[in-house]
């Protein structure tokens, strides 16, 4: 729209040059009025991002948050949302991750900058009431951060991980299951093996600082509008397109995941509330089949497509993978029978909402149509088009022809 607009102004204005007016005069005047209209845009956006923050009702007492983090995918939504709550907000990054939602918003946050890794002094000598820990995965990271902010915090939120359950077998895993453990607890280096069980390092090492003042989120994969992962937000851009699409496993496999919105909402309210404890942050509400989740998001787009279920033994051979390639999707299997069906009754009842499935994915196809170009042909994860349709081709080909 803005195109469109500054577009129909350069017209205008090359047709005044050609009545008579000098090139340059007319040059300056287009520049004057495109200027206008960007700051009018400009003064919109501001109005429009607080008019949305108008929206929600402010909190009984303004706390003074500090997010650690910030950025990236759930950070945004934090900030947004606790500002709209009227909370003062402070973030502490190292501004390597620019933002593609709320970028105004976050414009106008009071951000210092660090590195957890040797770097904390900027946040040395200063209050805050709570603190949102939204970006460790190393156990030291916290206790650096609960060392120095002990005395001048009263609550500590660690954002932690689903993945810190020593066995995922179980259907219905609750906040009070076993935690993994690693052998070498010093270990720093976070793998795909060591992540579960250094996350729940983390959340001792929160509780030992905060006996009386920690609490625990553990979200499950965090997904919508940010989500610069690509993993969840393959399947919406994916039924987008249209055409066949290949769909994993079989239809009744389970899929769980949180919005970041709801995520960052439920966060906001549990310090509002001071609900220590810890907490599952996992949705949808009820539970969720693949195929509900691939049908729920072709119903907010409109083009011919079709869904043929490829068998996860079949993906297997071909070397389609679940999580990476074929996202939001594990195959309840071999230990991993109970990742897609957490129990998420704690969380509900502290009062975590769930936006519906068709809200998360609409808003998620609108906003990956915001990004650049070359960056929406560089997806980070899902599986490339060109080896969907050889895979297609081979699942069409093969003897006998049923699942
Ligand atoms: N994404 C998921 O699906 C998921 C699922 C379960 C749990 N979690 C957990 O949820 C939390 C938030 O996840 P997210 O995906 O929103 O995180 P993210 O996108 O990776 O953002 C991490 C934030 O931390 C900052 N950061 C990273 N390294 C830092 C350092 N050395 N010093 C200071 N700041 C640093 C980043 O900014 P700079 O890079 O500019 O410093 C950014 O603001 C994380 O603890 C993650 O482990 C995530």
């Amino acid at each position: 729209m803005a195109m469109g607009m500054a577009m129909a102004m350069e017209t205008e204005s090359e047709g005044r040059s050609k009545e008579g007016g000098s090139m340059s005069t007319t040059r300056r005047e287009f520049l004057q009025a495109t200027a206008a209209v960007g700051g009018a845009l400009g003064l919109g956006m501001l109005a429009c991002a607080r008019a949305e923050e108008r929206q929600v009702p402010r909190a009984e007492r303004p706390l003074r948050i500090l997010i650690l983090g910030g950025t990236g995918i759930s950070g945004p939504h934090l900030i947004h949302y606790a500002r709209a709550r009227g909370h003062e907000v402070t973030i502490f990054n190292r501004g390597r991750r620019e933002p593609t939602v709320h970028q105004e918003l976050i414009a106008r946050t009071e951000r210092l900058i660090g590195d957890r890794d040797d770097d904390i002094e900027a946040l040395r000598g200063r209050e805050w009431d709570v603190v949102i820990d939204n970006s460790a995965s190393i156990p030291s990271w916290v206790r650096q951060t609960t060392e120095l902010l002990k005395d001048s915090v009263d609550v500590y939120l660690f954002v932690s991980s689903l993945s810190v359950h020593a066995d995922n077998s179980k259907i219905g895993i609750t906040e009070d299951d076993p935690v993994a453990t690693i052998d070498d607890p010093t270990i720093e280096e976070v793998t795909g093996e060591t992540y579960g069980a250094l996350k729940a390092l983390c959340e001792q090492e929160t509780r030992n600082a905060f006996p009386d003042g920690a609490i625990v989120v553990r979200p499950h994969l965090i997904v919508g509008p940010s989500d610069y992962s690509d993993r969840w937000t393959y399947w919406p851009v994916r039924i987008d397109r249209g055409g066949e699409v290949m769909a994993p496993g079989e239809p009744t496999d389970p899929t769980q995941y949180i919005d970041a919105r709801d995520l960052a909402e439920f966060e906001i309210h549990l310090l509002e509330q001071r609900a220590l404890g810890t907490y599952s942050a996992v949705g949808p509400l009820s539970p969720l089949s693949m195929a509900e989740l691939l049908y729920g998001i072709r119903a907010v787009v409109s083009n011919e497509i079709s869904f043929t279920w490829v068998n996860a033994d079949f993906l297997d051979e071909h070397e389609v993978r679940p999580w990476g390639h074929m996202t939001a999707w594990i195959p309840p299997r071999e230990g991993m029978e109970g990742f897609s069906a957490f129990d998420n009754s704690r969380a509900v009842a502290a009062g975590l909402k769930y936006r519906p499935l068709a809200v998360t994915a609409k808003d998620t196809i609108d906003w990956w149509k915001t990004l650049p170009e070359d960056r929406r042909a560089d997806p980070q994860a899902g599986l490339p088009a060109e080896r969907e349709v050889e895979v297609l081709a081979a699942w069409h080909a093969r003897e006998g022809g049923s699942r």
